[in-house]
C-alpha cells in the first residue's frame, strides 16, 4: 500500500516518517509530486480543516493520475494545533498562523509566552489536537482519526528537537519540554503518533 502525505509542512512529514517506519507501506509526500498549492484553511474546527486539505489533494491526485494504481493508494491530510485554557483555546485552529503573517515559530512561542506571562502555573493546561483524515484514492472513502496531548505552556522557550510550539509545551508526566524529548519519545506520547497509531491497526486489520 502507499501512503501519500497531504502537507506542506516538512516537521510534520518527518514526523509521520518516522512513525510509520515498521509499517508495510510506502510512504510519500505531495512534495514527491511537486505539488507546492495549498488550500485556504477555511474550516472552524480540526475535522473541517483536515476534511478541506483532503478534498483538494485528492482532486489534484485524481485528475493527475499521480498515483500507482497497481497498488492500493491512501491519501493522508492532517490538521493539528494547540488549544490553550488561559487563551479560551487559542490558537487552536489559526495555529500555524497566530499572530498574522510574516512570523515563525520563536515568535509565536514568544508571544504566547507574552499573553501568558501572568498566568499561575495551575492555570497553564494547553493540549495538542491531531485530525488525520485519509481516503483511499480509488474509492474516495473517507475514516478520520483524533487525538491529544495533554499538557502545559512553560515559562520559556526550552529544547530545539521537534517544531513549532514544542519548546514551551510540557507533556504531562514529564518534567521538560516537548521540544527537549528524543524525537521517539515523542511519537509515542504526541497527538499525531497516537493518532497514527489508530490508522496503523486499522490498516494492519485490514489487511
Ligand atoms: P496546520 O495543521 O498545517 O494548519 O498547522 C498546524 C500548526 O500547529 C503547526 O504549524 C504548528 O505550529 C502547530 N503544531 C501542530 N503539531 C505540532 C507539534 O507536534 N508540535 C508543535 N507544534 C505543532
Amino acid at each position: 500500500m502507499n501512503i501519500i502525505l497531504a502537507t506542506q509542512n516538512r516537521g510534520k512529514v518527518e514526523e509521520f516518517k518516522r512513525i510509520f517506519t515498521d509499517c508495510p507501506v510506502k510512504l510519500s509526500s505531495i512534495f514527491d509530486y511537486g505539488i507546492t498549492l495549498e488550500p485556504e484553511e477555511t474550516g472552524s474546527t480540526f475535522s473541517e480543516n483536515a476534511q478541506i486539505k483532503l478534498e483538494y489533494y485528492l482532486e489534484t491526485l485524481q485528475k493527475n493520475k499521480y498515483y500507482d494504481s497497481s497498488q492500493k493508494n491512501l491519501l493522508l491530510a492532517e490538521d493539528s494545533g494547540i488549544e490553550i485554557k488561559a487563551l479560551n483555546g487559542e490558537p487552536g485552529v489559526l495555529s500555524a498562523r497566530y499572530g498574522g503573517e510574516g512570523l515563525d515559530s520563536a515568535d509565536r512561542n514568544n508571544l504566547i509566552l507574552k499573553k501568558m506571562k501572568d498566568v499561575a502555573p495551575e492555570n497553564r493546561k494547553a493540549r495538542f489536537v491531531c485530525c488525520i483524515k485519509v481516503a483511499y484514492i480509488e474509492t474516495d472513502i473517507v475514516y478520520e482519526f483524533i487525538e491529544y496531548s495533554e499538557g502545559i505552556i512553560m515559562d520559556d522557550i526550552y529544547g530545539s528537537k521537534g517544531f513549532g510550539y514544542d519548546p514551551i509545551f510540557k507533556p504531562l508526566g514529564y518534567n521538560v519540554s516537548m521540544g527537549s524529548l528524543e524525537p521517539e519519545i515523542k511519537d509515542k506520547i504526541s497527538h499525531r503518533g497516537l493518532a497514527s497509531k489508530k490508522l496503523i491497526k486499522k490498516i494492519l486489520d485490514e489487511r
